[in-house]
């Protein structure tokens, strides 16, 4: 260890309250281009979402619980409009190297697959994500759902996208037949694949795969807001890490406790959350000055209102 601090480079992190359709239009009319956008919108779970505030601690300690989004609809057709509405201007703000991410689950996927494909073109369509996860078995005469699923478009299909390749580690099988270090692909003048040549050089692992299996968040977790549906930073972290680099911009449109907005800033990436929720922003905003990370906020009408320290 040198004993020196690394500085974190400097990111804007911008927080807008109210309804995202007003502000996408905002952001367009001031002409902001993001390389990333990460989209968490209401699942049609037809159900107020509640928040658990903790107040107190130990023996005095005390749990209320708050409204923090409502997510019931009069119809599935009202909810496939307001998102595509959503989806349609966020698709007007992604840089040509810009990639969005939309994460729902299997109560809508596929209906959102068809609009998305629609929006932005089927050549588009990049990858379909799945992330599993594990959780305490639920009581039903089904399989357990234990996945939602990341659909990911990029904006110009003619353009290389952001994209870092990331990895995941060899599998045993790999490990015993191969060892640790670098395999090149070999062929034969037929042009067939023949058996792999070794190498000296350490294998980074296996580019990773469209199935991600990552933790649901601990109910003991230091990241644990209380805000419902909170994902993890785990998760956002190779969202992030792969469609971006330092100095992008990240656009989290369905912010809620701020996950992509903290994870995005750690990274060195600016970002931009917007929510409707006043609970949401409550939450956000202390997330990030927990993290040193100063915050402007902006309300829907477009005045500035405070840069948070
Ligand atoms: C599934 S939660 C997002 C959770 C978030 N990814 C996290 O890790 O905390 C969806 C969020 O979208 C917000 N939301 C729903 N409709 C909205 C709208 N029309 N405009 C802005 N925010 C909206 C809700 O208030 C809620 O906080």
């Amino acid at each position: 260890m040198s004993g020196v601090a690394h500085a974190r480079p400097a990111v804007s992190v911008r927080l807008w309250e109210g309804d995202n359709v007003a502000v996408l239009d905002g952001l367009a009319k001031e002409g902001v281009k993001v390389e990333l956008a990460y989209l968490d919108p209401p699942f049609y779970t037809q159900r107020l979402h509640l928040r658990t505030v903790r107040r107190g601690r130990g023996a005095t300690l005390e749990r209320e619980q708050v409204a923090a989004f409502d997510d019931r609809w009069p119809s599935f057709e009202s909810y496939l409009d307001a998102t595509e509405a959503r989806i349609v201007r966020v698709r007007e703000l992604l840089a040509d190297v810009g990639s969005m991410v939309l994460h729902v689950d299997s109560t809508t996927s596929h209906y959102l697959k068809v609009m998305c494909d629609r929006i932005f073109g089927r050549d588009a369509f990049a990858s379909e994500i799945i992330w599993r996860y594990r959780r305490w078995p639920a009581k039903t005469l089904n399989f357990q759902r234990v996945h939602d699923v990341l659909l990911r478009y990029v904006k110009a299909p003619k353009m290389a996208p952001r994209f870092n390749q990331l990895y995941e580690p060899l599998a045993p099988s790999t490990i015993a037949t191969w060892g640790r270090t670098k395999q090149l692909a070999a062929f034969g003048a037929d042009g067939r694949r023949v058996r792999s040549t070794r190498t000296e050089a350490a294998s980074p692992g296996v580019p990773m795969g469209d199935v991600w299996e990552i933790g649901v968040i601990a109910p003991i977790a230091r990241e644990r807001t209380g805000y419902p549906t909170q994902k993890p930073e785990a998760l956002l972290r190779r969202v992030v890490e792969s469609l971006s680099n330092p100095g992008d911009t990240v656009l989290d449109p369905y912010c809620g406790s701020g996950t992509t907005l903290a994870v995005a800033a750690a990274l060195g990436r600016n970002a931009i959350g917007i929510d409707a929720s006043a609970e949401a922003l409550t939450v956000t905003r202390a997330r990030l000055s927990g993290a040193g990370q100063s915050v402007i906020l902006s309300k829907l009408d477009a005045t500035r209102m405070a840069a948070d320290a």
